[in-house]
């Protein structure tokens, strides 16, 4: 037997964000029905950032995510998230494949919004706030408009280069993109923050009661963005 060995651009033609959200929602349901393993993150924290292995078995497969979270890494020309994925065969311990899994963490936790949006978020919501205009927030908006309709996205981030490069993402996606201040982004239907903030950034008091928050940045210990 081979281990076979998928590089980014393999596995980016191997799946669309429409699959992924299907995925995703079969996992959360089996994993609901402890049907799925899915041990705790076990965490190197550093100064700059922290390395993560991700364990977890589900539908005769089992696996580990190896993946980082370096806010300062695009300032190197690098991204802020990288991972590499192990595919095992759990019956034997069998390696059946050693991915890039950059693009597959982008891609799933975009849908894992999506999922969240699509079952908790008011069946009509037309208004997204974005705070944060990195990398995942464009896979978390590609979600959402795989499961309603955006007609509007509202944009926040401390970096006004990457305001801009979002706007240029929505208007190809032909979607309206409006930079406000932040309590006015948080003004909306569904607001979603995907900042690496240590500190609140969103206020309780600007967020209207019904609104559907996908609140992703804060992945590890001392992260904190509500
Ligand atoms: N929950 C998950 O499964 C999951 C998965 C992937 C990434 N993440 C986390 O999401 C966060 C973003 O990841 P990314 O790949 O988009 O990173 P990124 O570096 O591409 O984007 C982050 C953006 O946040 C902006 N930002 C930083 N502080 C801010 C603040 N106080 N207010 C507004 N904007 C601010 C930055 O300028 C940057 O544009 C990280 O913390 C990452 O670890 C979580």
């Amino acid at each position: 037997m081979e281990t076979l060995l998928l590089s980014a651009e393999e596995v980016k033609s191997l799946i669309t964000m429409e699959e992924a959200i299907d995925a995703v929602e079969e996992a959360f349901r089996l994993y609901a029905l402890s049907k799925a393993l899915m041990p705790p993150k076990v965490y190197l924290c550093f100064e700059n950032g922290d390395l993560r292995a991700m364990p977890a078995s589900i539908m005769g497969y089992a696996g580990v995510k190896w993946v980082n979270s370096h806010p300062e890494n695009p300032g190197r020309g690098l991204p802020s998230v990288m991972a590499v994925l192990v595919l095992n065969d759990p019956s034997t311990g069998f390696p059946l494949a050693v991915m890039d899994a950059t693009f597959l963490t982008s891609l799933r936790t975009g849908a894992a919004g999506g999922v969240a949006i699509k079952h908790l978020a008011r069946k009509n919501s037309e208004i997204f706030g974005f705070v944060g205009c990195g990398k995942q927030a464009r896979y978390q908006l590609l979600a959402a408009m795989e499961v309603c309709n955006v007609e509007l996205v509202k944009a926040y981030d401390v970096n006004k280069r990457a305001e801009e490069k979002f706007r240029e993402f929505c208007e190809s996606l032909g979607v309206e993109c409006k930079f406000k201040e932040l309590e006015k982004v948080c003004d909306c239907d569904v607001l979603v923050t995907t900042t690496p903030s240590t500190k609140p950034i969103v206020k309780s008091k600007w967020v209207a009661e019904g609104t559907h928050i996908n609140a992703i940045g804060a992945d590890a210990p001392g992260k904190q963005e509500l």
